[in-house]
């Protein structure tokens, strides 16, 4: 059979693809033969959004043209025929419409100075809006995420031009940001929204952003942007829908057949062709959205010879209301469940539609938009997930399913048999599911779906649940129960055992303590059984029938007496609400720039970030965006299986099989070095022995990167297993560390235990975390034939140690290495020095071809071989008066440090520096030891190791302060330092403003009196609580390594006047370059608009530190400044000659006086320099200071939390640009939220990581983010330390999200008070992250006393503590 056409459009324009490979998904199409780079690949599983694209097609069932937003990385293209496909490029650009660089900068100049030219900007399309909105309001920092989300709000305006602030909400449930926090894109959307735009402050709202009061000593800011200035909102300037296909709308559908190298595509376009093709090929698999076969093929490395595709198929797409229920066809995809079941619920009496609600429940919380268009109904049941959402509600609503083969058909109910297996179904080889159909409920039943997963927005469940009940008529005892979980099996089950014994018993307490107890024994999980949280998953079982239970009787209402019916304890009632979360709130506050300040010096007002509009239109560049060479090659890593090994054998014999194939690259290869790392003692390839799950031990070099991954796949190796070290325990027993300890000691600490009247000891521990930047790993290098040069494109954040170890493994020197950096797609400290993990890999993979090879590492490689935030174990002895007052502390911290040293050291010494917070402790001692264990290498994270110790400072400090029977902020504040206090390493605090901000935040954030209606709030709720707690951060700013406190820039001045900057730091979404600009622009008194940053390269600054340490701004800064001076001076001749010249008046008759206009700019931090010897120095330069008061709320039957409420304070000195630092606060903070409270690394008993991707490892989302979230700078509080009185920004707020943990400790205090039964004591150990297990088993209860489970010895747990 000769393959079809495949026949498409993208942004208007048709695409005829003769040879469509039905692997090719819709992203690599776009990216590599389209050359449209703006969509992303984030991490190819669906979850992160990088990737939306909109589909829009003609719908012969509604009769309309619909469009829906689609995630490209799991689109194939094969299923695109006939479909228009928008991306961003289509939807806006810089380049048609405004003249690079100038003309957008004068219109943000325009826009900051509310002129009235900003109006008559040259937009013309109203989609644009979403790109304006997003970069304005400084919703782009790296900008990785930006078009994802551009393309999922640019879809609801097409369907909804008019949304609530609810449809803004869910229409983003599907993207990820791991910089902005946030706040800002909701805030910039929040302009669209019927219900939460802005009024511009015309209505009478007081709260309304625009109507804040204005502070009379200083002048503050109400905004960061002024909405008023958008473009309004004009929904008749769609695009049009491609005439072509509309003309298509009733031509008859063929058969379509598509060939690749693999796989073959059949698209169906009748139902006898389809069950005809069963019969025929009953092995042949059924795609609809791809959505389970996608991941399955990319991840789990399965090949689908026969692919059928039933999503045009009329019968398979119908819905039909009928007697019993509503059918919907197997194809229907799970947004059109949703929105039938919504107009249902809004139109039948309430008593049909308690199974629709619980269904929507359970879709409310189903992965994004993107995903819910496409997923069918059908995919899901016959997927037979043991996680499904939906099977264990069709099951215990008994939910219809027609089967068909060619010739038979039939119905049955989904019961307990259903599923006889892992991944199994009752539908037969050649049979496919037609429809399935959802019923009412009757009179007296009642329905409930429960949920549970890492965070609401995520979709993978630990535990989820169909409960449904059917009394007898005008009673409360039961005729029929069933209780259905996923989750608690290899497959969804029905409780039968527990629920056959409740029939005809009444709706009571009696019932329900049986229906628990019965649930606890017939609910049993293997101690390691997979997923873990063994006793989390039990209780929740137990959990959530208690919800259904109280739900039930808050439906029954008043009963009478004689029924024997349970009643409903007010305290209880809360526990029925479902999860709802208020639209957010916001305020931002910061200090505007003094009376007089020149119009064009920018220099301290929030100029959005200088590549946001790049971002927003796809435009901005990003490593694996740049075309691809001719001749360029693809490379892959192949990586160790084991933990600890010997490498016994490599055999690439079937590899080389795979089309394309060009070569393997082991050791061997290495031209120079094959040792590497910032202390040579890594390896390029592995040797002999591999030392961690994810080393490298080589790597293939192929044509494409599916033949790269496939090749990859193919190459096996034996391995002879070592003795392997996992976690800090095992490192501790076996003595297995880096060196000797680090010590900082001051004090006696005897005397200061013996002087103590309380001593506290303990334990605590806090996990790593995951870099998660969007953009992953990624590098090309090009080889350029000449003296061994080579040029290295990387997405790095430190050129210097790329360009020198790429020297160092091809033996060359390193002035033939130039290493480029345009932008990064988010670094957080991950790619300070693991970036030279890929960069050195393609070099040797260069070298060997001579063509260029790229790598850009998929997410599930990048979360397995990169390393992340050091987990950490402290033991602690603090020793305090009645008071409260501290006298001793001693802490051992112990770091998992992983395979080589990295930067270990490094962080455990700024450990050791932070660990007294913003505490004076009189006597000290402080130890730190480098675990060397079997894990990959852990490295820098936004923090460096001071978050780590400032937690544990924390936590002992709560343990203080309920010793002693005090309040927590009075505990704090009394031990806290004043101006002019030696710290613990004997550096003097000059310029304290931590006190300031303490007081500042204590009365803003209404402390006490919110306290005091919390009190009030846990005595009245039984089974959700709240918490409060205040937090202060000081962070030591400097690099550890004296002589990276360094920098340098370089200044171009050409003869029209432009100049081109470059400096030392790359730009990785925290504005670097945009301060810059404004530093160069108030330096040299010339607009902004005439400064351009190009990239970062070793040809230009050389030696440069790496961006790091928030001190990029303050070092660059200052070397650009020295610069702009030197150009300045040479100048100066021209400007007295010509003082009413223009700046290129001067620069062009200093150019005719042949003087150079060109100049660099070095720059090293004074009096930085400390001896943990002899404990003397400083370490620091300065100090940054913040405080943060945060409010939660937990439900401590699924511990589940709400972040209600923080109020920060943050000291940035003299802000450069308050809408950077702003973002750069609430960026760090939520990043800390996903620190303390969500981000789990769980890694198996082995050494292997198991959470690689967003489907297991759960970052912040839009949901996660405080409800009310208000920021101020604080005011006149210039720091003489740093460039115009600024000071660090990037990493002092992460910390403040330590606020949350404690005020989650703090609520899940109130729940054990309240059931003392269980004699539980007063301090409880709650580490760090406070996840939903965490907290509901600290809930400790009726529930969890019944779901106890014991680890029999020598049986290994199916995730260890590392
Ligand atoms: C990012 C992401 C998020 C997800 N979130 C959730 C979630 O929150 N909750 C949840 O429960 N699941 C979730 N899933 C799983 C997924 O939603 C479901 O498996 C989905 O409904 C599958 O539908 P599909 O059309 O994409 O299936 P496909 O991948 O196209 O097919 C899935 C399976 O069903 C078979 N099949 C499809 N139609 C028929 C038919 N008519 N007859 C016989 N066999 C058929 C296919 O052969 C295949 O084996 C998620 C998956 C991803 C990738
Ligand atoms: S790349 Fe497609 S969702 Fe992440
Ligand atoms: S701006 Fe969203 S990931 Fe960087």
């Amino acid at each position: 059979m000769t393959a079809d056409e495949l026949v498409f459009f993208v942004n208007g324009k048709k695409v005829v693809e003769k040879n469509a490979d039905p692997e090719t998904t819709l992203l690599a199409y776009l990216r590599r033969k389209l050359g449209l780079s703006g969509t992303k690949l984030g991490c190819g599983e669906g979850g992160c959004g990088a990737c939306t694209v909109m589909f829009s097609k003609y719908d012969r069932l509604q009769n309309k043209i619909v469009h829906f937003p689609a995630n490209a990385c799991l689109a194939p293209i094969c299923s695109l025929h006939h479909v228009a496909v928008t991306t961003v490029e289509g939807i806006g650009s810089t380049r048609t419409r405004l003249h690079p660089v100038q003309v957008f900068v004068e219109v943000l100049t325009a826009f900051i100075h509310s002129s009235p030219k900003i109006s008559e900007h040259p937009y013309d399309s109203l989609f644009e809006l979403c790109q304006e909105r997003i970069a304005k309001s400084h919703g782009s920092q790296c900008g990785f995420c930006t078009p994802g989300i551009v393309m999922s709000m640019y879809t609801l305006l097409r369907n909804q031009p008019e949304p609530t602030m609810e449809e803004i909400e869910d229409a983003l449930q599907g993207n990820l940001c791991r910089c902005t926090g946030y706040r800002p894109i909701l805030q910039g959307f929040r302009t669209f929204a019927r219900d939460g735009g802005c009024c511009g402050g015309k209505g009478n709202d007081p709260n309304c952003c625009m109507n804040q009061k204005k502070d009379h000593t200083v002048t503050l800011s109400p905004s960061l942007f002024n909405p008023e200035e958008f473009m309004p909102l004009d929904p008749t300037q769609e695009p049009i829908f491609p005439p072509e296909l509309l003309r298509l709308k009733d031509a008859p559908q063929k058969q379509l057949h598509f060939e690749g190298e693999r796989v073959t595509w059949i698209q169906a376009s009748t139902l006898k062709e389809l069950l005809d093709l069963k019969a025929q090929h009953p092995e042949a698999t059924l795609v609809v959205g791809n959505m389970e076969i996608g991941i399955e093929m990319k991840f789990k490395n399965k090949l689908f010879p026969l692919i059928v595709c039933p999503a045009w198929i009329p019968e398979l797409n119908s819905v039909e209301h009928g007697e019993e229920g509503i059918s919907f066809g197997a194809s229907c995809p799970l947004s059109c469940v949703e929105k039938t079941l919504l107009d249902a619920v809004a139109q039948l009496p309430t008593h049909k539609t308690e199974v629709f609600r619980g269904v929507l429940e359970q879709l409310r919380w189903f992965s994004g938009k993107q995903l819910k268009s496409v997923a069918s109904i059908g995919g899901n049941v016959i997927t037979a997930s043991p996680i499904s959402d939906l099977n264990p509600v069709f099951m215990a609503s008994g939910a219809k399913l027609t089967m068909v083969s060619r010739g038979t058909r039939r119905t049955i109910r989904m019961d307990h048999t259903f599923f006889p297996g892992y991944r199994k179904t009752l539908l037969g080889p050649e049979e496919i599911l037609l429809a399935i159909e959802i019923p009412y409920s009757r009179e007296g039943e009642f329905f409930s779906s429960f949920k549970q997963s890492s965070g609401r927005e995520d979709y993978v469940a630990k535990v989820t649940s169909g409960m449904r009940v059917l009394f007898k008529p005008g009673t409360t005892q039961i005729e029929e129960l069933v209780l259905c979980y996923g989750g608690m099996a290899d497959r969804t089950i029905s409780a039968l055992k527990t629920t056959r014994k409740q029939l005809s018993k009444f709706w009571n307490e009696e019932l329900l303590q049986d229906v628990c107890a019965g649930l606890a024994e017939e609910l049993q999980l293997a101690p390691d059984a997979p997923g873990g949280m063994i006793e989390f998953r039990r209780t929740l079982t137990l959990s959530f029938f208690f919800k259904f239970y109280l739900t039930v009787l808050q439906k029954l209402g008043k009963v009478d007496s004689e029924d024997k019916c349970g009643k409903l304890d007010p305290t209880f009632a809360s526990a029925t609400l479902l999860f709802q979360k208020d639209p957010p709130t916001n305020v931002q506050l910061f200090q505007e720039v003094p009376k007089g300040q020149s119009e064009e010096d920018m220099v301290g007002r929030p100029l959005p970030h200088l590549g946001a509009s790049m971002q927003a239109c796809g435009e901005a560049m990003y490593c694996d965006d740049i075309p691809r060479y001719q001749n360029e090659l693809s490379l892959r890593l192949v990586t160790s299986t084991r933990a600890h090994a010997k490498i016994k054998s490599i055999d690439t014999s079937e590899a080389q099989k795979v089309p394309g194939f060009v070569c393997f690259l082991s050791a061997d290869d290495v031209s120079g070095s094959n040792k590497t790392g910032f202390f040579n003692d890594e390896t390029v390839f592995a040797n002999d022995e591999v030392t961690c799950v994810g080393h490298i031990i080589g790597a293939v070099v192929t044509d494409t990167p599916e033949h790269a991954q496939r090749a990859a796949q193919a190459v096996k190796i034996t391995y002879e297993d070592l003795p392997a070290i996992i976690t800090i325990e095992d490192a501790i027993k076996h003595n297995s560390f880096y060196g000797s300890e680090l010590k900082i000691e001051k004090g006696d600490l005897q005397k200061g235990f013996a002087e103590a009247d309380n001593i506290v000891s303990g334990e605590f521990y806090i996990g790593g975390q995951e870099h998660f930047y969007l953009e992953t790993h990624c590098a090309i290098a090009v080889p350029k034939g000449e003296a061994g040069e080579m040029e290295l494109f990387v997405s790095t954040q430190n050129t210097t140690k790329t360009q020198a170890f790429v020297a160092k493994v091809l033996g060359v020197p390193a002035n033939r290495i130039l290493i480029r950096v345009k932008r990064l797609g988010g670094g957080f400290g991950g790619k300070e020095i693991r970036s030279t993990l890929v960069s050195t890999a393609v070099a040797v993979g260069a070298y060997k071809t001579g063509c260029p090879v790229r790598c850009m590492l998929d997410r599930d490689e990048d979360m397995l071989i990169t390393g992340g935030r050091h987990p950490f174990l402290a033991r602690y002895k603090v020793g305090f008066m009645k008071t409260g007052r501290i006298v001793a502390l001693e802490v051992d911290h112990y770091s998992n440090a992983g395979n080589t040293l990295d930067l270990s050291e490094a962080i455990m010494q700024q450990t050791l520096l932070h660990m007294d917070n913003g505490y004076k402790i009189p006597n000290i001692r402080g130890t730190g030891w480098l675990c060397k264990t079997n894990l990959p290498s852990n490295t820098a994270f936004r923090g460096f190791g001071r978050p780590q110790g400032m937690l544990i400072a924390e936590h002992w400090m709560s343990e203080i302060a309920v010793t002693c029977g005090l309040p927590a902020e009075e505990v704090r504040r009394k031990n806290m330092y004043k101006e002019g206090d030696l710290t613990h390493f004997n550096q003097k605090l000059e310029g304290f403003t931590l006190t300031r901000c303490w007081d500042e935040c204590l009365a803003s954030s209404q402390y006490h009196a919110r306290k005091s209606e919390i009190d009030k709030f846990n005595k009245e709720n039984c089974w959700k609580k709240r918490g409060l707690c205040i937090v202060p951060t000081k962070f030591g700013v400097s690099f550890t390594v004296h002589f990276l406190n360094q920098a340098g820039a370089l200044i171009h001045v050409y003869t029209d006047g432009s100049v081109l900057l470059t400096h030392g730091g790359t730009e990785m979404g925290q504005g670097l370059h945009t301060k810059m600009v404004q530093v160069a622009s108030r330096a040299l008194k010339i607009p902004t608009s005439k400064i351009y940053i190009s990239e970062t390269s070793t040809n230009t600054v050389p030696n440069t530190s790496p961006t790091a340490a928030s001190v990029s701004t303050d070092l660059n800064g200052q070397a650009v400044y020295e610069a702009c001076q030197t150009i300045l001076k040479r100048l100066e001749p021209f400007k007295r000659k010509n003082p009413s010249g223009s700046w290129e008046d001067w620069v062009i008759a200093a150019y005719q006086d042949a003087v150079s206009l060109s100049a660099t700019g070095f720059y090293k931090a004074p009096d930085v320099g400390y001896s943990f010897e002899t404990n003397s120095g400083n370490p620091f330069n300065y100090f940054s200071y913040g405080v943060a008061c945060s409010e939660v709320e937990i439900d401590c039957l699924t511990g589940d939390h709400k972040n209600l409420r923080t109020d920060i304070v943050m000291d940035v000195g003299s802000s450069l640009n308050p809408a950077i630092d702003i973002g750069q606060v609430e960026g760090a903070f939520v990043q800390g939220l996903g620190l303390f409270t969500l981000e789990e690394l769980q890694y198996s008993p082995e050494g292997s990581l198991y959470t690689r991707g967003p489907s297991t490892y759960k970052i912040p989302t839009f949901d996660s983010i405080p409800i009310e979230f208000r920021v101020s700078l604080l005011r006149d509080s210039p720091n003489k330390k740093a460039i115009y009185a600024s000071k660090a920004v990037g990493e002092p707020p992460l910390f403040l999200a330590a606020s949350v943990f404690f005020a989650i400790k703090d609520a899940i205090r109130a729940a054990r008070a309240q059931h003392k039964d269980y004699d539980m004591k007063e301090l409880f150990r709650l580490d760090s992250p406070a996840t939903q297990e965490k907290i509901r088993n600290a809930c400790v209860d009726k529930f969890t006393t019944l779901c106890v489970t014991g680890v029999p010895e020598n049986c290994k747990a199916w995730s260890l503590r590392v």
